[in-house]
């Protein structure tokens, strides 16, 4: 039934076959027919367009309701939520959605198709009124544009909110960080002092931006400090993970990292394990976005780095990229002495043992990295509890320790070839 032309009804009722009749063809007129169909269906009815709208986000942040309407007829598939949320997720790629928010009803059509450039998808968002679909996608791209209590992580060409990486951050301890001297204690001030100094750097007519390096042997606390920066400067954090995709090209996927972080500025934009993101390919592009002076105002970007010797000195060597470098060398005598007597109380509760073999731990795990010396302490941990399954014929912990350290010693691998 095609509606009388002069009624205007929030009521969207498209044909059964909606998505399979308009989703054929080529690519280039599927949005033109989608809208055709509308306009055949619901002359009256305002729409307004867009490539991306995070409904599912929005909606489960509590700002809307919506329901899938079972009419037209939609495909979708469900994914593992993972060890985390283990549950399945449905995944539309196309649908109907009838939307409450604000004491507004609106309705969205979605429809996802395929090009030889990857997927394309468009969302129609209908409303009586045209203001009304527009005020309720600013809010939306506002309210789900906020990582809130998530981290954002760039992987797939795409941003992802990761509330498990958020959390794993505020977990990570900064007591239980162990670095040469002051070195802690500085490089924390140095960040928390650029985030109020804007006034001062405006006044001085320098932009008001800031890059560090952390670069050492993997294991000595590079990731470790990045997640107690991040819990500290209370900031939305953003998070590259891989810089790949099959059609994206390299400039594509450097502005989109960068076009996401500076929406939210102040921020920090982290890359980890530089050397592996940044190749001959995409290195102009990474440099040109690190130039700009007005556009990245108010970013912190923090790589790291196991390897500084394999990233090119246009890019470690010039200031105004990364204006510092701090290293994550493997801890001296002193400081594997202040891991070990930490770790001794930190298992107080579960072994008896009073830290008598520290200092020849501490001499013979020279050249461990901190990692290492965890591995030292989980080992020997699970094997005094595990060996023996008799508590009273278990042998001293010291013992366990030294017979760990020795293998430990025996497979370690040089440093440098993690
Ligand atoms: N400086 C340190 N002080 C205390 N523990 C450390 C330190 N460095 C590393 N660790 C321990 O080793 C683990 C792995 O270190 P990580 O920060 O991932 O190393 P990196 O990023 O330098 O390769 C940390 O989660 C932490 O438990
Ligand atoms: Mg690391």
């Amino acid at each position: 039934m095609i509606p009388d032309a002069d009624t205007p009804e929030m009521n969207l009722h498209l044909p059964e076959d909606t998505f399979f009749t308009n989703l054929q063809g080529n690519p280039a007129e599927i949005p033109l027919r989608f809208e055709r169909l509308f306009r055949t269906y619901l002359p009256n009815l305002p729409f307004v367009a867009t490539n991306a709208l995070d409904l599912q986000t929005f909606a489960d942040l509590g700002k809307c309701h919506c329901r899938l309407r079972s009419k037209p007829f939609a495909s979708f598939v469900v994914d593992w939520g993972g060890p985390d949320e283990d549950r399945l997720v449905p995944d539309h790629i196309q649908g109907v959605w009838d939307v409450s928010w604000n004491e507004h009803s609106l309705q969205v059509v979605h429809a996802t198709w395929q090009t030889e450039c990857g997927r394309q998808q468009r969302y129609w968002v209908f409303a009586l009124d045209a203001s009304i679909a527009r005020e309720f996608m600013l809010e939306l791209a506002r309210q789900t544009n906020d990582p809130g209590e998530s981290v954002l992580v760039f992987r797939s060409g795409e941003w992802e909110r990761s509330e498990e990486m958020y959390q794993m951050i505020r977990s990570t301890s900064l007591d239980e960080l162990i670095l040469p001297g002051t070195q802690r204690e500085e490089m924390l001030a140095d960040f928390h002092q650029f985030l109020i100094a804007k006034d001062q750097y405006d006044a001085l007519g320098i932009a008001w931006r800031r890059g560090a390096i952390l670069m050492g042997p993997p294991g000595n606390g590079k990731t470790h400090f990045l997640r107690t920066l991040v819990q500290q400067l209370k900031i939305p954090c953003l998070y590259v993970q891989c810089l790949d995709h099959p059609y994206y090209t390299s400039e594509q996927l450097l502005d989109l990292v960068f076009d996401r972080a500076r929406q939210l500025r102040p921020a920090l934009l982290i890359f980890e394990d530089l050397d592996s993101l940044i190749n001959e390919e995409n290195r102009s592009f990474f440099l040109n976005q690190l130039d700009g002076f007005e556009k990245n105002t108010g970013l912190i970007v923090v790589a790291t780095t196991n390897h500084p010797e394999r990233i090119d000195s246009a890019i470690l060597d010039r200031p105004s990229r990364f204006d510092r470098k701090y290293e994550f060398g493997l801890p001296s005598q002193s400081e594997r002495q202040r891991f070990l007597y930490l770790w001794r109380d930190k298992l107080s509760k579960l072994v008896p043992w009073n830290g008598d073999a520290i200092p020849q731990l501490v001499e013979s795990s020279a050249d461990f990295s901190y990692a290492y010396l965890k591995e030292l302490m989980v080992s020997s941990l699970l094997r005094w509890l595990h060996g023996n399954s008799n508590p009273a014929s278990r042998p001293p912990f010291e013992q366990v320790l030294s017979e760990q350290c020795e293998l430990l010693q025996l497979q370690r691998m040089p440093p440098n070839d993690v």
